[in-house]
């Protein structure tokens, strides 16, 4: 293969690292790894190596009993330092010992009183998309894959575990051992160490978390092994032996994130009604769509989101029925509009294939991969019919299983397998222009009929009497009261706001995201007694998907600008680094 990934130092003309082999020490005391890892190449090298790095302090680089001399040679604020090893002498294998750094991008360090338990600190990892190098030194490109071990110490009475087989050092001792016989992207590299129970759900699934909320957790996600058996139907066998769950605190920045082996997950999905399992449906898909057949750049990063959310709604239609995933799909495409309007109709954000070679690989992670490629493998599905797209979807994941690809590569295997394709969708337009295609097979669903009806009783003022409206919506879905609350203005009465809250009565769902949407309407509304409210929510929650649109309607919304920076300042050591970041580039390009 031969691309430049620009949000990478490496070269792979040097040669590529197979394995490594980590001795990790968790050190709260100093919030650092202090780690020595052994690195293997495909092959020896001689001459130079380069490596991407955040902030890593470099002790000593060994091979073959010799010393390797190395300096961190170029630097930059966003993708960090290269670390250029010199002086291979046709070696395959060198041995690095280092420390992380305190602000380690991928890594949140909590003390105790930032967990549920209180007594335990907390620490988790968060790689995708360019933040494995602030953990160890590696070929930060989705486009290398290699297997690892490793031993990892912890304090005796914590629990570390890592996205890969384990087995438990002696008991009580503090070591763990763990092992990734297949090989993963950089990104896919996962740890945490925390005081955890686990829970057995099924014969191959399991799901870790504090003492407190283990309970309500093994709840909330039990249908798992029900859904690990119809994305096999749709997807192929799983081939990565358990799949088990870890919840996170609050803070934690996604939904989910498909670690091989052990999903993160937010405790925000832990809402007692199990009406957040398209998240695991979704995190579980990636073992597939993602983890198997990996985006070799994050230019392609449709390749991984876009298959991903098909295969979710794929799954989800026999597990919820097609009028869920059809009222889902509403809500999606609505969501793609607003993002393209916002960000500009031809914007190169809007494109699959994003288009520039951008260095922050942040800026091609966007939600419209997601939506606009499921829509896109939709269309082709319609193309050829269910059938034959479900027998290529099998043979896509086994032709590239354990590969990494570029779009163009995934076209000219659409086009050998499924040329109608190319001639009855306009395959160009949907992957390298901007904004939507012009014809497509847009989506309607019942259930939202339902409540476009309400909102435009609403919008002619015809909403007086409460209880009758809290009869309508009692029993709506999730996307249901979601739709809702994106079809309503952005500004209302201020009165209104109180009542949208009153009868949808979102106190009692217990649903985070419905709160995202209620507080950008607060805002925009200029309701200000509930700024509080939404401070406190902020601070509590980490999840960028519920906070970042507040931060955005802060910053929009001339009463409310002040507040911003404030806020930021506020959370700051509460939130992973990841989500801070994102919110200092907020308040930066607004000049706050
Ligand atoms: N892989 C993503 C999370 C991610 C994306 C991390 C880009 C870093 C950079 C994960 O699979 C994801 O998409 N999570 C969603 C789940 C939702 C779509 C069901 C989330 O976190 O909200
Ligand atoms: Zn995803």
């Amino acid at each position: 293969m031969s691309f430049h990934d620009p949000t990478s130092y490496v070269d792979l003309s040097q040669g590529r690292i197979n394995h490594i082999d980590f001795h990790i020490l968790v050190d709260f005391e100093s919030s650092t790894l202090d780690v020595e890892a052994t690195y293997q190449l495909q092959e020896p090298i001689s001459g130079s190596l380069y490596l991407d790095s955040f902030k890593i302090e470099m002790n000593q680089a060994d091979v073959n009993g010799r010393k390797l001399e190395w300096e961190f040679d170029v630097s930059d604020d966003v993708i960090g330092k290269r670390l250029h090893l010199k002086g291979f002498e046709n070696d395959s294998s060198f041995t690095l010992t280092f420390k992380t750094s305190p602000e380690a991008r991928a890594l949140q360090w909590m003390n105790a009183s930032q967990t549920l338990g209180g007594a335990h600190p907390f620490l988790f990892s968060q790689c995708q998309a360019s933040n494995a190098r602030s953990v160890f030194p590696c070929q930060d490109t989705p486009s290398v894959r290699f297997t690892y071990s490793a031993e990892v110490e912890v304090p005796a009475e914590l629990t570390a575990v890592m996205a890969a087989e384990q087995a438990r050092g002696p008991e009580g001792s503090g070591m763990f051992i763990f092992n990734m016989p297949q090989p993963i992207p950089s990104y896919l590299f996962a740890i945490a160490a925390a005081h955890l129970e686990f829970r057995e759900l099924g014969p191959r699934t399991g799901i870790y978390a504090e003492p407190e909320i283990i309970e309500a957790a093994a709840w909330e996600f039990a249908e798992t092994e029900k859904t690990i058996i119809e994305a096999e139907k749709l997807l192929g066998p799983y081939l990565w032996g358990r799949y088990d769950m870890l919840v996170l605190p609050p803070s934690f920045p996604f939904g989910g994130m498909e670690n091989p082996r052990l999903t993160f997950l937010t405790p925000t999905a832990i809402i007692g009604t199990r009406g957040q399992a398209n998240l695991v449906t979704h995190e579980l898909a990636h073992a597939w769509t993602g983890n198997l057949v990996t985006n070799a750049t994050w230019q392609d990063f449709w390749l991984n989101e876009g298959w991903t959310t098909y295969a979710e709604t794929r799954i989800t239609e026999i597990l919820e029925g097609r009028e869920v995933t059809d009222l889902h799909a509403v809500y999606d495409e609505k969501r793609t509009f607003e993002i393209m309007q916002r960000v500009g109709m031809d914007a190169p954000v809007t494109c699959l294939k994003i288009p520039s070679g951008d260095k922050d690989s942040d800026s091609m992670t966007s939600q419209l991969a997601y939506t606009k490629g499921c829509f896109f493998l939709k269309e082709c599905e319609y193309a050829v019919g269910r059938e034959r797209f479900d027998a290529f979807i099998q043979k896509y994941m086994k032709t590239f299983q354990f590969k990494s690809l570029t779009t163009e590569e995934f076209l000219d295997f659409l086009k050998a397998e499924l040329p109608e394709v190319f001639e009855k969708v306009d395959v160009q337009t949907w992957v390298y222009k901007p904004g939507m295609p012009e014809a497509w097979h847009k989506p309607t669903s019942r259930l939202f009929d339902e409540v476009e009806n309400v909102l435009s009783d609403y919008a002619e003022g015809k909403l007086p009497q409460k209880e009758q409206v809290k009869e309508r919506v009692k029993d709506w879905h999730r996307y249901q009261i979601l739709t809702f609350l994106q079809g309503l203005p952005k500004a209302v009465p201020v009165e209104d706001c109180k009542y949208i809250e009153d009868v949808l009565e979102l106190a009692k769902r217990n649903d985070d995201y419905f709160y995202t949407y209620f507080f950008v309407i607060c805002i925009g509304s200029g309701y200000r007694e509930v700024m509080p409210r939404i401070e406190a929510f902020v601070e509590r929650i980490g999840r960028m998907l519920y906070i970042i649109p507040i931060m955005r309607a802060l910053i929009e919304t001339d009463w409310a600008r002040d507040r911003a920076r404030p806020l930021l300042e506020r959370v700051r050591e509460k939130h992973h680094p990841v989500t801070v970041n994102a919110m200092e580039v907020l308040l930066k390009k607004a000049g706050l």
